[in-house]
């Protein structure tokens, strides 16, 4: 069964601006969906329209069979969400905050208790779990946001970037609080601008550009689509001399089989550019998409 239903939406701001053009995909239930798309694509537009925040233009999304526009007070008692701007309230403590999310949501007291503990783990959040949320860094009162959201349990979570800012390790600890949440039946819709996020999370990914879907598939059709094909990047613009290739801030990157790779680096490095030689990956699937300016080699 699908979880989310997305069909031709579109969003036109007040100020003229069309973020979203005819937005159709599906997510299915249980499954982690990783919405990708440069800057101003149309990622955060879509996520508030599907977590009735934003109304649409044109069009419908259903979450969880309920209509967006109709029923959107039925659909907030099962979904949650992680805005991209989003930080908690700061009077209060980690602790205070993800139990009183909680509470606002229909747990009891000790389950409440329990899993504000639980989740403030897994993003490591004890050694603040009492200090004035005031007093946090920026990164930390963002994980603060994602402990209560993950903790929630909501059959379908909406989280826009919530790993942005985030150090490394903290990254991490958010993927796992995704892998628990994704674990207990949970639907996931995780916007990001990291691919290797992306690549190690998602199920499915839908890539969203200038505010059209130009690619929707699976993870593994991702990876089937990109066997073989390696990617050499040339620091320097050089001529394709017959081969694809895409020129993005200043550097030269061609996509090959894995046979082509050390002809096309061969003959740069003779010409005096560095050169980096890597399997492909989503980020080129990514570029490829959205990359604009390929350039057919003949
Ligand atoms: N409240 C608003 N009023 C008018 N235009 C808006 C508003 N919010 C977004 N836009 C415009 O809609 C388009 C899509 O923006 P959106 O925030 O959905 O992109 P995004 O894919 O989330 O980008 P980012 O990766 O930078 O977060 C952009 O052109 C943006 O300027
Ligand atoms: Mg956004």
């Amino acid at each position: 069964m699908e979880a989310v239903v997305s069909r031709g939406l579109w969003k036109v701001y007040g100020s003229g601006v069309v973020a979203l053009k005819g937005v159709s995909f599906n997510v299915e239930r249980g499954r982690l969906v990783a919405l990708l798309g440069r800057n101003g694509a149309g990622k955060t537009t879509w996520v508030r329209v599907a977590s009735t925040q934003l109304l649409p233009t044109r069009g419908t999304v259903e979450v969880l069979g309920l209509d967006v526009v109709s029923e959107p007070w039925m659909i907030r008692e099962l979904i949650a969400m992680v805005p991209q701007e989003g930080f908690p309230l700061e009077m209060l403590t980690p602790f205070e905050y993800v139990y009183s999310y909680l509470m606002v949501r229909g747990y009891g007291r000790s389950e409440a208790r329990g899993r504000a503990r639980e989740y403030l783990g897994l993003l490591e959040l004890e050694p603040y779990a009492d200090t004035m949320i005031d007093e946090l860094s920026g990164g930390l009162k963002r994980r603060v946001m994602v402990a209560a959201v993950m903790a929630s349990g909501a059959e379908v979570l909406f989280l826009d970037e919530p790993t942005t800012g985030l150090d490394p390790v903290a990254r991490r600890g958010v993927w796992s609080a995704l892998k628990k949440a994704k674990g207990a039946g949970g639907t996931i819709i995780l916007t990001t601008h990291y691919m290797d996020e992306a690549e190690s999370l998602a199920d499915d990914v839908v890539v969203i550009h200038e505010g059209r879907v130009v690619f929707s598939g699976s993870m593994s059709q991702v990876r089937e689509g990109l066997k073989g094909k390696v990617r050499v990047e040339v620091y320097g613009d050089v001529d394709p001399s017959g081969y694809e290739c895409l020129k993005v801030g200043g550097a030269t990157i061609f996509y090959v089989e894995g046979g082509e790779a050390e002809e096309v680096a061969g003959r740069a490095i003779k010409r005096g550019f560095e050169v980096a030689v890597k399997p492909a990956s989503l980020e080129d699937l990514f570029m490829r998409v959205v990359g604009g300016g390929i350039e057919e080699g003949d």
